[in-house]
């Protein structure tokens, strides 16, 4: 963790979604909603400005390697990652080894509640090794995962 010259804690948060996650707006909308990835990243950009978060990175990707290689480079460059891995969730050993590697804090987010679909959403393979997990709230789901992040940084200060 790092601080500024007033002594209050950097934010840095990195924002990564998984696969699909680019066809937000259009893809299954009774289930994803309307809202599309651009406008997610919006809005979390804009809620980050007002809490005067440094730095806030967006990355997405339909590849695995890209997300374990986003992962293994958020050490000592993020001080939380707020992790959206689509289906990688449920199967994606890499990502998960990629999370108990590094040394930096993630919150799972799903905007649908995985818990009450398909029997093979039920398991999330990460969960074991992230902080904690949001899900079926929607966009929200991002903008509360967004603001525990703040919360937890700005606490460690202390
Ligand atoms: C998702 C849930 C996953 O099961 C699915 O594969 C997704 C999106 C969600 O945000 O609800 O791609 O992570």
């Amino acid at each position: 963790m790092q601080s500024n010259t007033d002594g209050v804690n950097v934010k840095r948060i990195l924002v990564l979604n998984g696969p699909n996650l680019n066809l937000l707006g259009t893809r299954e909308p009774e289930i994803y909603g309307r809202t599309t990835l651009n406008d997610i990243n919006e809005i979390l950009r804009q809620r980050a400005k007002d809490s005067e978060v440094d730095t806030i990175d967006f990355l997405q990707s339909n590849f695995e390697g890209e997300l374990v290689e986003a992962i293994q480079k958020a050490r000592g460059r993020y001080d939380f990652i707020l992790l959206n891995a689509g289906a990688f969730t449920h199967y994606s050993i890499a990502l998960r080894d990629a999370i108990s590697a590094v040394p930096v804090p993630v919150i799972e987010i799903h905007l649908s509640n995985i818990h009450r679909r398909e029997e093979f959403r039920r398991t999330s393979v990460i969960a074991p090794v992230v902080m904690g997990q949001i899900c079926g709230f929607g966009v929200d789901s991002y903008i509360a995962a967004l603001d525990i992040a703040i919360r937890k940084i700005q606490k460690d200060t202390k």
